[in-house]
């Protein structure tokens, strides 16, 4: 009995999950440049580590005082993947909202042409709209 206790131990020990005590290489990264300068209405910043991590920023307000006042984003930041790859993006910010670009982002498919039956289908609704149903109280 005491050396089955004893196996059960040595199983525990080696099948318990110590990933959290391997130190991570990344933990001794050090920051090479970083740079900011923020002013009322805009600002830049940038950072660059000693593994590999880039990054760049810069906003300005828009139509200041006007109903369409806005931040206008610029910026990009890159670093390696775990699998080696190169991770870049670079993207625009402002009222029409966060557009990134990098190759490693998902292309949308092309528009595709819509189905003559469904193009017959909805001229059909459009022409015989629903007629209104009278409220019935109950
Ligand atoms: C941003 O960075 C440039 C240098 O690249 C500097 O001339 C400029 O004054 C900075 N500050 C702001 C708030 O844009």
């Amino acid at each position: 009995m005491k050396s089955f206790v004893a196996l059960l131990a040595v199983v525990a020990v080696v099948a318990a999950d110590v990933s959290h005590l391997v130190r991570n290489p990344e933990a001794d990264a050090q920051i090479l440049k970083q740079v900011a300068d923020v002013l009322p209405d805009q600002y830049n910043y940038s950072y660059e580590t000693s593994n590999g991590i880039a990054a760049q920023e810069s906003g300005a307000l828009k139509n200041v005082g006007s109903d369409a006042e806005a931040i206008a984003v610029q910026g990009a930041n890159s670093y390696t993947a775990p699998n080696g790859e190169r991770i870049a993006v670079t993207y625009v910010a402002d009222e029409n909202g966060y557009q990134p670009q990098g190759a490693h982002l998902p292309v949308p498919p092309a528009p595709q042409e819509i189905p003559e039956y469904i193009v017959r289908a909805l001229e059909y609704i459009r022409t015989h709209p629903p007629k209104e149903e009278p409220i019935r109280r109950v």
